[in-house]
């Protein structure tokens, strides 16, 4: 099915929503499970489509995955790991990246692996080389398939000495999930250290592995023999109380993000206060307002963290087309994170994107002809428009623009947005906006 969203735009949106765990950990906490000798319990866990390839790909793998009795507790029980049937693993193929996570778990649990081809947003070519090339320093055999790679390990996997080319993500998690059944020690330098990082960090220390995270990007992980499962409850997502922090910035509307945490969101929340908006946080969780008058220009580089996350880029970027003067917003962790941009000009905003390095943090696409730096100017009225969802973010970031708009707007392929924000149609009526959806059969393709 492929889902449009009719949107009359033009109301600030005002009211409270509720932001559970992190889309971007709680993927790779269900993948340690695998790690475990005994069960796992993950709580806060959203109901969104990620989830539910994880959990498909586990279910393939002999994990048995079940409710617990708290709302959104998953009860994730390794004790039957087993292999999967080649062709059942690629039917999921394009449903997302998370496979490649599974690949050193599964070397540890079954001495091999296979991977289907991954999916994932495409805002850029997001290669795996580096996720294939520490496997072989681990000592794995890669093997590249016409469906898909093969990964096995002769002997037992051993701990290595790594530095990464770029602090990536993905492959850092990689490193951390391989390395903590891997014998002996690994050190890994020019690692990612964003807080669902350290969150998965948490959840394996709590399954009997020895990690310490030193200063400047340096992991190291003593390799241990067996882990039990865990309980833990998800850290939440920050991408997400971002995204409706922007939403009622650009629609002059005031919401508190129930979930939200500051010490998560600090670098959003400086750019969030320098550009207009205001904010107050308590116990629970953080309001987001637009405190009336001119929203202030800004220069802006996206950034692995502690900078500002790239993830954060697009939805504040419609908020920027309601600031005052020119913006600029350098991207410099996906090269291709600018198309969603083509729609708001559409919708009326005037935004330029370039092939240049408008910024100064170093950045691998300026030399490489790549349209990654925009220049925003505003403030620009929007019209609704006839929109297609191009991927996660940029989706929302649509939707965000058309809910700012005069008029209709009609925002088609919202489907993807269910793939990381959960419920977000209910929320969004939860705080009045005037939206409806209506569902079309995908028509077959010859
Ligand atoms: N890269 C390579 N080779 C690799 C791996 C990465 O060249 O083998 C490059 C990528 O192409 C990209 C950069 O390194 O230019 C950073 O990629 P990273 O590995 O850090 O990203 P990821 O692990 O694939 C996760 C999130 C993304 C988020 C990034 C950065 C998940 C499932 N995805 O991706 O989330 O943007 O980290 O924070 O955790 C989203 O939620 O919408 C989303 C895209």
């Amino acid at each position: 099915m492929s889902s449009t969203l009719t949107v009359s735009g033009g109301v600030p949106l005002r009211g409270s929503v509720t932001v559970r765990g992190a889309k971007n950990f709680v993927s790779k906490a269900m993948v340690a499970s695998l790690l475990g000798e005994t069960t796992s319990r993950l709580r806060n866990v959203p109901a969104i489509r990620d989830v539910g390839v994880v959990r498909g790909l586990l279910e393939l793998h002999g994990v048995d995955v079940s409710e617990g009795v708290e709302d959104g507790e998953l009860v994730l029980d390794p004790s039957n790991v087993e292999v999967a049937n080649v062709a059942d693993i690629d039917a999921h193929a394009g449903a997302s990246r998370i496979p490649v996570l599974f690949c050193g778990p599964l070397v540890h649990r079954l001495g091999s692996a296979f991977i289907p081809d991954l999916g994932g947003c495409r805002i850029g070519d997001r290669p795996i080389n580096y996720h294939l090339d520490v496997l072989r320093q681990f000592g794995a055999v890669v093997e590249k398939l016409p469906s898909g790679i093969a990964i096995s390990a002769p002997r037992r996997l051993r701990g290595t000495r790594l530095e990464l080319p770029y602090p990536s993500v993905g492959t850092t998690e990689q490193v951390l999930l391989t390395a903590v059944r891997a014998e002996g020690v690994t050190e890994l330098r020019n690692a990612a250290i964003e807080p669902e990082i350290a969150d998965l960090i948490a959840v394996l220390q709590k399954m009997g592995a020895i990690i310490s995270v030193d200063t400047d990007r340096v992991i190291r992980v003593e390799g241990v023999d067996a882990l039990t499962g865990y309980d833990h409850r998800a850290l939440p997502d920050r991408i997400e109380a971002a995204s409706w922090a922007s939403a009622a910035l650009a629609t002059g509307g005031d919401v508190y993000v129930e979930g939200a945490r500051q010490p998560d969101m600090m670098t959003f929340l400086n750019v969030f206060r320098k550009i207009g908006g205001a904010f107050t946080v308590d116990d629970h969780g953080i309001r987001f307002t637009h405190p009336g008058g001119p929203l202030r220009s800004i220069a802006l580089e996206t950034d692995v963290h502690p900078g500002f996350m790239t993830d954060w880029q697009q939805p504040l970027v419609v908020a920027l087309t309601q600031a005052q003067g020119l913006s600029i917003v350098h991207e410099t962790v996906y090269e291709n994170r600018m198309g969603f941009t083509d729609a708001l000009v559409r919708m009326g905003a005037t935004i330029q994107v370039y092939r240049e390095c408008l910024g100064s943090t170093p950045c691998r696409f300026g030399a490489q002809d790549f349209r990654h730096s925009a220049v925003i100017s505003g403030p620009t009225r929007l019209r609704g428009a006839e929109i297609e969802v191009p991927d996660l973010r940029g989706g929302f970031s649509h939707l965000i623009a058309a809910l700012a708009a005069e008029g209709t707007s009609r925002v088609h392929g919202i489907d993807l947005i269910d793939r990381g924000y959960e419920h977000f149609q209910d929320k969004l009526d939860g705080l009045g906006a005037v939206v409806s959806r209506e569902s079309a059969p995908v028509p077959a393709v010859a």
